[in-house]
């Protein structure tokens, strides 16, 4: 696939870093990485890491790009977005095969992570035009009282390996359109997906005369990541990743009054109910735990299934599993790729064993699959939700399957985990589905009825609450995270009346 990396200006030696200031920087002398190929172990090619001066570099150009959008009208701003969208879709498949190429995930899923691209851009587009704020009437007469929404300054967004551009996308475009400059730091498994998307993004903008908005730099180590989080001048730090590290990163931004929108893990569940149609329950679970391999944070990690239908879903998938091809990615017809790394079979294994230790019974899968790449059979198992590992999110493809009697019950077991991202029900009975999306129901940012735990589009609100962190992206009004809201009183009157009715006069 060499020559995917070419059409995408790939070299051998990538610069990991790109400024405004001094565009693509390969002499600053940071440690060199390698990209493998997940599914090889095959070098992708290497990446010329950064180092504190060109960190310093981004901060400075940037804050200097900022003065000069800010100045432009949103909708201009949005312009350029809907031209990087234009290129987006010109560039569909090679950006699609380099995703699939890094992260291991399947060709349609690579190709469907750069049409969330697309469909963020269009979304920040209109969003451009929409950056609404409310008209207030005042208590005091010969007064007007509205709210405005003004850029926030610079966006840091950390990114994660398993949505390496489409997480940033989300961030970067509407943030863009809001009149933010954003510093981006990916995950150093996926750094030639960033660097061709910071390409891209380049030649759009630079062609039609935009300054450059969106900077990089790439880092494997923690000096530069913690610097960045530590950054008073970085206005919102957006975090995507695990909660031990994504908890630390809030942390830090708090200690100095910043800002952060976390999106962290999920340990998202469906519930099947004696009414589910297992006709769309049974793909629905399937996509959801083996899909992506089980590394997204949508991933379906737990089903609770009422006990009526225990025998016959746990028959249907452990049939559909059997039939789940294993192997490139890059292949048609291939449903599952491998996992990231060596440490995640790692992790894959340990969960398991840990489950069965609990006392769970696997019902197929349990195998890391020879050869090279980071191959492994996607795994059932009979559990119990009280069970430390079940609790735990593992980025790996694991299912549990528990049984209830009582959908109260089935709601307290769901909401009984410290994440709460995703969430569905597949039931064909109304009181059931209204009861789940109720307050007495899921306890997550999204709740789905007849839906799956992952595969959200772009126009909700995207994120959960407790440790999914709380922050929301992409669609809805998440726009408004990357702007600062100022309250505005304009006195039209000849008089000066005070709040509050009170009276403060000097004098006689
Ligand atoms: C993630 O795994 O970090 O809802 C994001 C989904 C995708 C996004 C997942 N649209 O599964």
């Amino acid at each position: 696939m060499r020559e995917v990396i070419t059409a995408l200006e790939l070299s051998e030696l990538n610069a990991g870093v790109w400024s405004a200031d001094g565009g693509w920087s390969r002499d600053s002398g940071g440690p060199i990485i390698e990209s493998r190929d997940p599914a090889t172990g095959d070098v992708l090619a290497r990446v010329q890491t950064a180092t504190a001066a060109d960190y310093e570099r981004i901060v400075v150009s940037s804050r200097a790009v900022f003065a000069q959008w800010r100045a432009l009208p949103a909708p201009r701003r949005g312009e350029a977005i809907r031209l990087i969208g234009a290129e987006l879709r010109k560039h569909k498949d090679a950006l699609g095969s380099l995703v699939t190429l890094e992260t291991g995930k399947i060709k349609p899923e690579g190709d469907g992570e750069v049409q969330e691209m697309i469909d963020i851009a269009d979304f920040a587009v209109g969003q451009s035009r929409m950056l609404y704020g409310l008209t207030m009437h005042s208590e005091r007469p010969q007064h007007r009282m509205y709210e405005q929404w003004h850029p926030l300054g610079l966006v840091g967004i950390i990114s994660a390996f398993n949505f390496p551009v489409a997480v940033w996308s989300w961030n970067a475009f509407l943030a863009a359109v809001c009149g933010d400059v954003c510093i981006w730091k990916p995950s150093p498994k996926t750094p030639l997906t960033a660097i061709a998307m910071q390409r891209l993004a380049n030649r759009v903008l630079e062609t039609n005369g935009f300054p450059g908005i969106f900077q990089l730099f790439i880092s494997a180590g923690d000096d530069l990541a913690e610097k960045f989080v530590d950054d008073r001048r970085i206005d919102l730090l957006s975090f995507t990743g695990s909660t031990a590290v994504g908890r630390s990163v809030g942390e830090r931004v708090s200690a100095r009054l910043g800002k952060s929108l976390l999106e962290l893990g999920g340990n998202n569940a469906i519930i099947v109910d004696e009414f589910a149609n297992l006709d769309l329950a049974v793909p629905a679970i399937v996509f959801g735990a083996v899909g992506t391999a089980g590394q997204r944070c949508t991933s379906t990690r737990r089903v609770f299934v009422h006990q009526s239908r225990a025998r016959e879903l746990e028959n249907r998938l452990v049939r559909a599993y059997s039939q789940v091809r294993i192997g490139n990615p890059l292949q048609a017809g291939t449903l599952m790729g491998p996992l990231i790394d060596a440490a995640a079979v790692a992790r894959y294994q340990g969960a398991i064993e840990a489950a069965q230790q609990a006392g769970g019974t696997v019902l197929c899968g349990n195998k890391r699959l020879p050869g090279a790449g980071n191959f492994v059979e996607p795994t059932i198992i009979r559990a119990r939700n009280d069970w430390p590992i079940v609790r735990t999110e593992t980025f790996a493809p694991i299912l549990y399957l528990i049984e209830f009697t009582a959908l109260d019950d089935a709601i307290a077991m769901h909401n009984a985990v410290d994440h709460g991202l995703s969430s569905a029900i597949f039931t064909d009975r109304l009181q059931h589905a209204e009861r789940f999306l109720s307050a007495m129901g899921s306890d997550c940012g999204i709740a789905n009825v007849n839906i799956g735990t992952s595969g959200a589009e772009i126009g909700g609100a995207f994120g959960g609450e407790k440790d999914t962190g709380g922050g929301r992206e992409s669609g809805s009004d998440a726009w408004k995270a990357y702007m600062r809201r100022q309250t505005t009183t304009i006195n039209w009157s000849n008089e000066l009346p005070l709040a509050q009715g009170i009276d403060f006069k000097v004098g006689p």
